[in-house]
């Protein structure tokens, strides 16, 4: 058994219209996969496919209208204390500084002050805020607003993180240092991620596999498994080839060569 399994997930919305009547949008259309433990995973595709539906899915937010969802055997009806969820607005509290936001997830847990203050710490230093400790979220850039909340979703320590469009907000240099930076620690840390971004860089460089969404209703089109060893160069002529691969899918352009270089 697969550590995360999704079977023949459908996902149906109502949405009122313009003259005020309901009808039913049919978002994701019958969505199988499975992810092993410790991948990194990109759901790519246009606005709009449908990649936070799932996403919410598979973190518990939103239930399937067909189908199921499982993480480690279970089915997922609810959020759960073992995966974290970051968002692309980062969700900090402005009254809070850098330390105690990154306390927050610990704070129901049955653990001293001292061993709080120890993780939150440790998590701090390893996103490389060391010294911003005091500052509150409005003295910060987005890059380290963004690194605060993913080190408060490590601090607690989960399986999974699924992140959704997390560095969509951040200039190309940071975002490429966080890229960086994010896989560092994740593959040190053995955690599974399901990172959704309308990149195709960003997931060609980040991903072991990159599902390719096509929209109304979301599908997966396409899965790319990125067989370029890491660190990755970007300007590699492998590189190149999946970030070509990749575009044409989404694009639909049909170019056959690319898909039998890579
Ligand atoms: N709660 C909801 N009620 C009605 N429709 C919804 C709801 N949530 C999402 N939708 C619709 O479902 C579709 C997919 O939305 P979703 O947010 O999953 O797209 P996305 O791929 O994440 O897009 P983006 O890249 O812009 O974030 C859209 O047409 C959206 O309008
Ligand atoms: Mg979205």
């Amino acid at each position: 058994m697969a550590y995360i399994e999704v079977r023949n997930v459908s996902k149906d919305f109502k949405r009122r219209n313009a003259e005020g009547k309901d009808s039913t949008i049919h978002v994701l259309d019958d969505i199988s996969f499975e992810v092993e433990k410790g991948e990194f995973v990109c759901l790519l595709g246009f606005s709009g496919c449908g990649k936070s539906t799932l996403l919410n899915m598979l973190a518990g937010f939103e239930k399937p209208t067909k189908g199921t969802v499982s993480i480690d055997g279970e089915e997922v009806k609810k959020p759960s204390a073992k995966y974290i969820t970051i968002f692309q607005h980062y969700g900090l509290l402005p009254w809070r500084n850098v330390k105690k936001n990154i306390e927050l997830g610990l704070e129901n847990k049955n653990i001293s002050r001292e061993e709080r203050e120890q993780a939150a710490q440790k998590y701090l230093e390893l996103v490389g805020l060391k010294g911003l400790e005091q500052q509150f979220p409005s003295q910060l850039s987005g890059g380290q607003q963004q690194r605060v909340a993913i080190a408060r979703g490590l601090a607690v320590n989960p399986e999974i993180l699924f992140m959704d469009e997390p560095f969509g907000a951040l200039d190309p240099i940071t975002r490429n240092k966080l890229q960086g930076d994010l896989l560092t620690i994740v593959k040190e840390q053995k955690k599974t991620v399901i990172f959704v971004t309308h990149d195709i860089e960003e997931a060609v460089y980040l991903a072991d596999r990159v599902f390719v969404m096509q929209a109304n209703p979301g599908k997966i089109q396409k899965i790319y498994e990125v067989k370029i060893q890491r660190p990755r160069d970007r300007n590699s002529n492998g590189f190149s080839m999946y970030r070509a691969a990749v575009y044409n899918k989404l694009f639909s352009i049909k170019e056959a060569n690319i898909e039998y270089m890579i």
